[in-house]
């Protein structure tokens, strides 16, 4: 058996980690995570920690839920993979069936992850438009502080500029529609502005690309369903296609089964990813209305083939994990089950008094502890969760955020030791609360 110590060696010897910076990881001491139960992640130390970003977002009923895991090893026995090209294969269309039940979309297009399905969507909408004979419709408007993963076209309408600065020469233009700062905020202004921008792009785009509600690796941004609605109408006046990225909100994170639910807005492409498979394995979809399908059908000859796929494309595994989350979904009554899970959480973040804590934001299990005023070198929020980890418990920070976003199986006991853990870590990073400075004193 390796020490912690042999396994980080090893890990910073070969290891290129994701979103961050090597130099920093050389620095700071390293979790390393062996296995995992329920909510809770395990070391190599056989230390727990509760896995309050469930795993990047994806984990949804805990891991090695004994359902999920037996479904998984059902599948072993059958086959871990075969391809969709040119075959069919039994789970992915049980799994493309089930999820025309639940979302009411005609079509499945399976990938791997939220940035392939947006990816797919893009090229989707923008095939689409050309073979309705749109050919004039080639632009994506977006929102600024979006976020819609990193391939290429997912990173050109994402706005975010540290993530996607350095790569602008290599990005197609979008129309950046302004996002309020949350909720309610300035949206009739913003709205004046994002009419005279889809009025000045009338005709030219391919799609309208937004993730509902929550914006989360902006922070947790939010805004109403009244914005969202007239952004998209505006959007349809002007010609686009109406794509929703539910990568993050998907699957009951924001308290309803989809963050359109809590909407009047139906697009005509919806990217889910993250907690499809439970948070088990990767696998993404692109749904799509059978309009939208039509648009890529006729003789071989035209060429309307959607010249898209990936290996992995429908794995076996992955979609045998979905059908067993869907079905714990529906046992279990999940989303029903989590309105006192979001009041805990609301109530604990409600005490988190400490005057560097700006501003909270929360939309169901969604949540962001803005911290501030820090210059950035500080680093205090990404210091506040390393410092969480010594109250057993794991969070991750988007630039001066600190976010929370549980499994949906996290009972309300562990949601408040969250956010005690954050509170203290603070108090240990930050100081004690001295006399704050009041705006305008
Ligand atoms: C809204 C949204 N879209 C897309 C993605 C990209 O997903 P993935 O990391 O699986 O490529 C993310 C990831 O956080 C996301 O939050």
């Amino acid at each position: 058996m390796r020490t912690a110590s042999e396994w980080a060696a090893l890990d910073r010897q070969y290891l290129w980690h994701p979103f961050t910076q090597f130099d920093e990881w050389l620095d700071q001491p390293m979790l390393v995570v062996d296995r995992a139960e329920g909510v809770e992640l395990i070391d190599v130390d056989g230390r727990r920690y509760l896995d309050a970003t469930s795993s990047l977002w994806c984990n949804v009923h805990g891991h090695r839920h004994p359902r999920i895991d037996a479904a998984v090893r059902a599948q072993l026995d059958k086959v871990a993979h075969t391809t969709q090209l040119g075959l069919g294969g039994t789970t992915a269309i049980e799994l493309g069936a089930r999820l025309a039940r639940l979302t009411g979309y005609a079509r499945t297009f399976f990938s791997d992850s939220g940035s392939t399905a947006v990816e797919v969507a893009l090229k989707i909408a923008f095939q689409c438009q050309q073979q309705r004979g749109h050919t004039g419709r080639t632009r994506f408007a977006a929102l600024t502080e979006a976020y819609h993963g990193d391939t290429i076209g997912s990173v050109s309408v994402g706005g975010i500029p540290l993530f996607h600065g350095v790569y602008k020469p290599m990005l197609f233009d979008a129309v950046r529609i302004p996002s309020p700062d949350r909720a309610g905020e300035n949206e009739a202004a913003l709205l004046e502005e994002a009419a005279r921008l889809f009025r000045e792009a009338d005709g030219t785009l391919a799609a309208f690309v937004f993730e509902p509600l929550v914006q989360g690796a902006a922070g947790m941004r939010t805004h109403s369903a009244a914005f969202l609605e007239a952004l998209c109408t505006m959007a349809r006046d002007a010609g686009a296609l109406l794509v929703a990225d539910e990568v993050a909100t998907g699957f009951g994170r924001t308290g309803t089964m989809f963050a359109l639910d809590q909407t009047n807005v139906r697009p005509d492409i919806l990217c889910v990813a993250k907690g499809l498979t439970g948070g088990y394995l990767p696998l993404a979809a692109t749904l799509t209305t059978e309009a939208v399908f039509d648009a890529f059908r006729g003789p071989y000859t035209e060429w309307k083939t959607l010249f898209h796929g990936h290996t992995y494309t429908g794995n076996p595994l992955a979609c045998a994990a979905a059908l067993a989350s869907l079905d714990l979904f529906e046992e279990e009554r999940i989303i029903e089950g989590l309105v006192p899970k979001i009041a805990a959480l609301r109530d604990a973040l409600a005490g988190l008094t400490h005057p560097a804590v700006v501003e909270v934001r929360q939309v169901g299990l969604m949540a962001a502890i803005v911290l501030g005023p820090f210059p950035t070198e500080a680093r205090v929020s990404h210091h506040v969760a390393l410092a969480c980890r010594d109250e057993g418990v794991i969070v991750r920070c988007l630039g001066d955020a600190v976010v929370v976003m549980p499994p949906l199986a996290m009972e309300p006991g562990d949601l408040r030791r969250i956010v005690a853990a954050v509170g203290s870590a603070l108090l240990r990073v930050a100081g004690p609360p001295t006399a704050a400075p009041i705006a305008g004193a």
